[in-house]
């Protein structure tokens, strides 16, 4: 059976080069990167290589990257680190209702542990207003953390702008660049950063990988303690396969994305207006122009995501929704109840997310299914008024 994907902020496929990339790792520079000899220094030099690469597409220092077992890990990293660097009870920190958990769950932790957390809100489209960071600024706060873009609806923050106010106030400014590495611009120096997390598996790296970028000059302690690797920061055997894969994914995305951002933006637009002038009752959430060039979100009214998303998965076409469904309960997701949607909507939504594979057969697939499996599900919803 056909099958199209159209889930890449899930995960994206691994890149043929990337594998290739990867495959030499393990067969021929399987050594330990910390052993003098000769096939430890191969390794080396392969995970260095990889530092440059990563590090030019961000425009950092290769000193300023360090490697990661993901995203996940280096908003971990970037939030306990702030708060411990400072080393004073009731550090304060700034941060969004619609960051990814990486950053929320770590927020709450960290909030058991003694802290303060602003949640800045975001309007009607996902976006932040930089004078809202700047007003809740106070003397104790130890970090901004505001996400570049958001997986959910794309919606692409200010970060230059909050970066500039962080900077005057002297504050630390995270941003979990996890969707945009590797799709759209992405310069440590033009976005006024000092911490930036990254995931391979994003930009058609491996899974299990990824990194964080820390400005020299920031006091972030070390996160895993043991021998000496990632400048006495991560330690841990590298990951030397995985973080050649990353490596490559950077140094192929430096190449591809304002080719295939320009291709993505007009697959996206091609899909959000057909699904508006074909399918009654609908609205596009997040930014309609400052948003992913793939990313497209939409709310049906009268029909929970969940039950489209599983019509289409049987039709072939892999999507997903923000809301978590459990036995007991779906649970509208946390991005759209901040933008202000109501739970009905909410739990409406259904994110379809393009790629380096997605084509314009794809978007013409799922325009067969979605409408019949839209209609189908409100001729049953009792939501529909009758
Ligand atoms: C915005 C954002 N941050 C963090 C993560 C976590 O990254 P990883 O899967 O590498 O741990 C994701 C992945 O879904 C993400 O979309």
């Amino acid at each position: 059976m056909k099958r199209v994907y159209l889930d890449y902020a899930a995960t994206t496929p691994t890149h043929p080069g990337v594998i290739a990339a990867m495959l030499h790792s393990f067969q021929d520079v399987w050594g330990n990167p910390s052993s003098v000899h000769a096939c430890g220094q191969e390794a080396r030099t392969a995970v260095e290589e990889a530092r440059e690469k990563l590090a030019h597409l961000v425009g950092a220092q290769p000193d300023e990257i360090y490697f990661t077992s993901g995203g996940t890990e280096a908003d971990n990293w970037a939030l306990k680190g702030a708060v411990a660097a400072r080393h004073e009870p009731g550090s304060h920190i700034i941060t969004t209702p619609i960051e990814h958990h990486a950053v929320l769950e770590t927020c709450e932790f960290l909030k058991e542990q003694g802290c303060s957390i602003t949640f800045v809100p975001v309007d009607r489209y996902g976006m932040v207003d930089p004078d809202d960071v700047r007003k809740a600024i106070t003397p104790k706060t130890v970090i901004i953390s505001i996400m570049h873009a958001n997986n959910e609806v794309g919606t692409i923050q200010p970060i230059a702008e909050i970066g500039k106010i962080a900077r005057t106030a002297g504050v630390y400014f995270h941003t979990d660049a996890v969707q945009t590495v590797g799709h759209i611009p992405v310069d440590v120096n033009q976005m006024n950063l000092d911490i930036l997390s990254i995931s391979a598996h994003k930009l058609y790296g491996p899974k299990g990988i990824g990194a964080l970028y820390i400005r020299r000059g920031t006091k972030i302690p070390p996160f895993v303690h043991g021998g000496g690797q990632e400048r006495h920061s991560r330690a841990g055997t590298e990951n030397v396969p995985g973080i050649v894969g990353l490596g490559k994914a950077a140094e192929l995305a430096q190449e591809e994305m304002d080719g295939e951002a320009r291709r993505l933006t007009m697959l996206r637009d091609r899909l959000i207006k057909s699904i508006l002038d074909k399918i009654e009752h609908t609205c596009l959430n997040g930014h309609p122009t400052r948003r992913l060039p793939n990313n497209v979100n939409v709310s049906f009214r009268y029909v929970e995501g969940e039950a489209i998303c599983l019509n289409l998965d049987l039709a072939g076409v892999c999507v997903a929704t923000g809301s978590a469904c459990s036995s007991t309960s779906m649970e509208a997701s946390h991005v759209l109840t901040a933008m202000g949607l109501p739970p009905e909507l909410a739990r409406a939504s259904l994110r379809f997310s393009f790629g380096k594979w997605s084509t314009e057969d794809d978007v013409d697939f799922v325009l067969q299914s979605l409408p019949k499996a839209v209609s189908r599900l409100r001729a049953i919803s009792p939501l529909v008024k009758k």
